[in-house]
């Protein structure tokens, strides 16, 4: 076979230089996976067609699975000379020898029609038959970030168990709710964590909505204006586990929407996490002192003996800005390209790479941490009673009594700076001091203010009350279970 895919056309030698810098396949290699099941899914659909006989559909099949071995063949053998189990070697050892053995490989589509071709002789040249690498690239990515998908959501899960686990084990704890950063109001420890599994919930709507909209298949698109063949698309289609082949060739061709889906539902996930980290970062500091951070995923300093970093949520608060960056990157990449395909395309394929190895990464950790987080129940405790964060409760009494609320505010507030005065919390001040600021009020102002009275007059579903955030995480686990 000729040295190139389309050399045929060509009497001078590519530039050298050029010829290394244009090249897809020292990344694109990661694709075998989606290439193979791809160029099997053609292969049944123009054997259907006529093009292929049975038996030369058979050996193209087997000579396809052999060529989708080889990253593991590549594994063996670098565990056989380095002594690594193979299962360790890395993504970048098996690249490193992936793409130093087929140097002249263009990108991963041009990869699999030599090594096919060694597997199978000349018939390997028919795969190509009524097909284009437009419609292929197309498919692989679509496939690739189907998986990926697939993957993060098995993550989110974990991430989300560990969440409710968490929540379940701090039972009625209670903490400062924040607004402003400022001491707000008392709310559950469970309802806290039980805000970022409501995101991730939402997260994982939006990869299965992404999930669903890329599910069409741009097979038997051609180039730009359709195949070159009578192919029963759905055959293809079908096989790949797609809903139904994609409607329209150009776009088929040249649409990365279902990228930019991806990307941009990752990165909204990496504003999650990179909240969730930042929240940890702070309470784990000296001056909040809420949370004791597991030693084993924390670092020391090289210099400062006394030191235990939290080096987990810093540098999963920066990987959501790598997140950010490559959903950024690709949405320029796409902006103004006219149609069909151009080569730009292939610049978008690194930054989805980016994005799937940076989740798997995150959510290979998240869930393992999340679990082993150890709060300081007295510290949060101390914070949630002191700074007068029953003053809504407070002034939620009044109106109780019928004190209108503008009013009943104005009274607490009152009351407030008459405890910032005296060094006292609300219920800690003399009800006969209470009364003359407001007539309403009485003995019963005092349970009415106590930690439990000010978590449960948020009696409403999505609310801090202690029957409300049980009942909430029921319904959480019993969602999460089903999904
Ligand atoms: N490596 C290319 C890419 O990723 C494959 C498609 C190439 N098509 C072409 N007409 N040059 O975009």
């Amino acid at each position: 076979p000729a040295l190139k895919m389309w050399s045929g056309r060509f009497r001078e030698p590519l530039d050298r230089t050029f010829e290394q810098w244009q090249r897809s396949f020292p990344f694109d290699w990661r694709l075998i996976p989606q290439e193979i099941a791809a160029s099997q899914a053609h292969a049944r659909a123009i054997a259907a067609a006529g093009v292929l006989t049975d038996d030369e559909l058979t050996k193209m099949l087997a000579g396809l699975d052999a060529v989708g071995q080889r990253p593991l063949n590549w594994a063996h053998r670098i565990s056989a000379t380095s002594g690594i189990p193979d299962y360790e070697t890395s993504n970048q050892q098996i690249a490193a020898a992936i793409v130093a053995s087929a140097p002249q490989a263009e990108d991963i589509h041009h990869y699999v029609e030599l090594e096919l071709t060694r597997e199978v002789g000349s018939l390997a040249l028919k795969l190509h038959t009524g097909r284009s690498r437009n419609e292929q690239i197309a498919t692989d990515m679509r496939l690739f970030v189907r998986d990926a998908i697939d993957a993060t959501t098995v993550g989110l899960i974990r991430w989300a168990s560990a969440l409710l686990d968490l929540a379940e084990r701090a039972g009625d704890d209670v903490m400062p709710g924040y607004t402003h950063l400022q001491r707000a109001e008392p709310v559950l420890v469970a309802h806290w964590l039980m805000a970022y599994t409501s995101m991730i919930e939402r997260d994982l709507s939006r990869f299965a909505d992404a999930r669903a909209r890329m599910n069409f298949c741009p097979l038997g698109s051609g180039a730009i204006a359709g195949a070159t063949l009578a192919l029963d698309r759905t055959i293809a289609a079908k096989a790949l586990d797609f809903t139904a082949p994609t409607p329209n060739s150009m776009d088929a061709t040249s649409d990365r929407d279902f990228m930019l889906d991806f990307a941009q539902a990752a990165s909204t996930l990496g504003l999650h996490i990179s909240r969730f980290a930042e929240e940890l970062t702070l309470y784990a500091t000296a001056e909040f002192g809420f949370v004791d951070l597991p030693e084993a995923f924390s670092t020391g300093s090289s210099a400062m003996p006394q030191k235990k970093n939290p080096d987990l949520t810093e540098l999963a608060r920066g990987k959501s800005g790598r997140l950010l960056g490559a959903s950024t990157a690709l949405a320029t990449i796409v902006k103004g390209l006219p149609l069909a395909y151009n080569k730009d395309l292939q610049e978008g394929q690194e930054q989805i790479f980016d994005i799937a190895d940076t989740l798997a990464g995150l959510l290979s950790v998240l869930p393992n941490f999340t679990r082993s987080l150890k709060f300081r129940q007295c510290a949060m405790a101390v914070a949630a009673e002191t700074g007068y964060l029953n003053a809504m409760a407070a002034a939620t009494y009044l109106s109780n009594k019928g004190v209108p609320f503008r009013k009943a505010h104005e009274i607490v507030g009152n009351a407030v700076r008459m405890g910032l005065e005296r060094h006292l919390e609300l219920g800690q001040l003399p009800l006969a001091d209470l009364q003359t600021l407001s007539p309403e009020f009485a003995e019963d102002f005092f349970d009415a203010i106590d930690i439990r009275a000010t978590l449960d007059c948020h009696d409403n579903s999505g609310g801090t009350a202690i029957a409300q955030v049980h009942a909430a995480l029921h319904a959480t686990k019993a969602r999460i279970a089903l999904l």
